[in-house]
């Protein structure tokens, strides 16, 4: 089993069910409310600790209780928690979520603590393994010289660009795996991927700065990979969602996962598509994820 580190978020989910998302202006009722342990980061490394891998967190939370429980929680996942640092000065990071009645979700993340992640916090000692994956809500310049270190250093690096935002070449040409959403792959390039001329013209320019593969997901209509010259689709499965928060969480945790034990890309995309399909149809980000039982049990695999 190789060993995977997770650079990224923790953040206390703070979570109400409405009818329909309200618009401006408009005050609605909420049904219930949750505090469950999220944040990209945790919801990844969680995914492949709950499945049995090898998997280590690089993070901060505040020196708070939130702070405590998002790290005594990934521990109980098997997340070795020793590079989640604790900021001084800003508060654990929270995040706000509304899931409708069609299990979309609106999320606003404030992000305390994972902002505090300094590059003075990143060392070659830190990264140890074979895979580095990080997504975007931790300082940009943190992945940027962890990437490039990695790399140094011979790991696989994957990142997901989300939230959505602009990346600069600097980063884009030291990333082994890129896996955005439509969203964000329609921001990095300006090309909607389900135009298959834009697909392939968007997919030329991340190459073009350095890239090597770009994993699109596209939702329910599952997913496609891409490296310049050849493209794979893979499908979803098909269910009823209820909360689709973690859902791309739970796929990227499910991918390193199957790729760490070994796994082709292939079929290591095909149980990452499993994994992302428990998760929405249960309600919650880390509360939602999948044990490998449950995997097995529900595919037969
Ligand atoms: O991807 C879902 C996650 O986004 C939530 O858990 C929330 O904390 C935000 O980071």
């Amino acid at each position: 089993m190789k060993k995977i580190n997770v650079l990224g978020s923790l953040n206390m989910d703070l979570v109400t069910c409405v009818h329909m998302t309200p618009v401006v202006g408009e005050t609605v009722l909420g049904n219930g409310f949750d505090k469950i342990p999220g944040g990209k980061g945790a919801n990844q490394a969680a995914t492949i600790g709950r499945l049995g891998g090898n998997v280590s967190m690089i993070g901060k939370v505040g020196r708070d209780d939130f702070g405590t429980q998002l790290t005594e929680s990934l521990s109980k996942d098997h997340v070795d928690t020793k590079h989640v640092l604790k900021s001084d000065s800003a508060p654990t990071g929270t995040a706000i979520i509304m899931v409708n009645d069609s299990g979309d979700n609106s999320i606003v993340v404030i992000p305390g603590a994972n902002f505090e992640l300094s590059v003075h916090d990143i060392s070659e000692q830190i990264l140890e393994g074979d895979y580095l994956v990080a997504q975007l809500e931790v300082p940009l310049e943190i992945i940027e010289k962890s990437f490039k270190m990695a790399k140094g250093k011979g790991m696989t690096t994957v990142l997901n660009p989300a939230p959505a935002q602009g990346l600069p070449s600097s980063i884009l040409e030291n990333v082994d795996l890129l896996i955005p959403n439509e969203t964000e792959f329609k921001l990095l390039t300006g090309c909607d991927p389900k135009n298959e001329r834009m697909l392939d013209r968007g997919v030329r320019d991340l190459i073009a700065l350095g890239t090597q593969k770009i994993l699109i997901t596209l939702g329910e209509h599952g997913a496609v990979l891409c490296d310049g010259t050849t493209k794979t689709y893979f499908k979803a499965q098909k269910v009823v969602p209820v909360d689709t928060t973690a859902a791309g969480d739970s796929f990227i945790g499910g991918l390193l996962f199957a790729l760490s034990r070994g796994e082709a890309m292939d079929a290591s995309i095909d149980f990452a598509t499993l994994a992302a399909a428990i998760t929405v149809t249960r309600k919650g980000a880390q509360s939602s994820l999948p044990t490998l039982a449950e995997v097995q049990e529900r595919f037969g695999v």
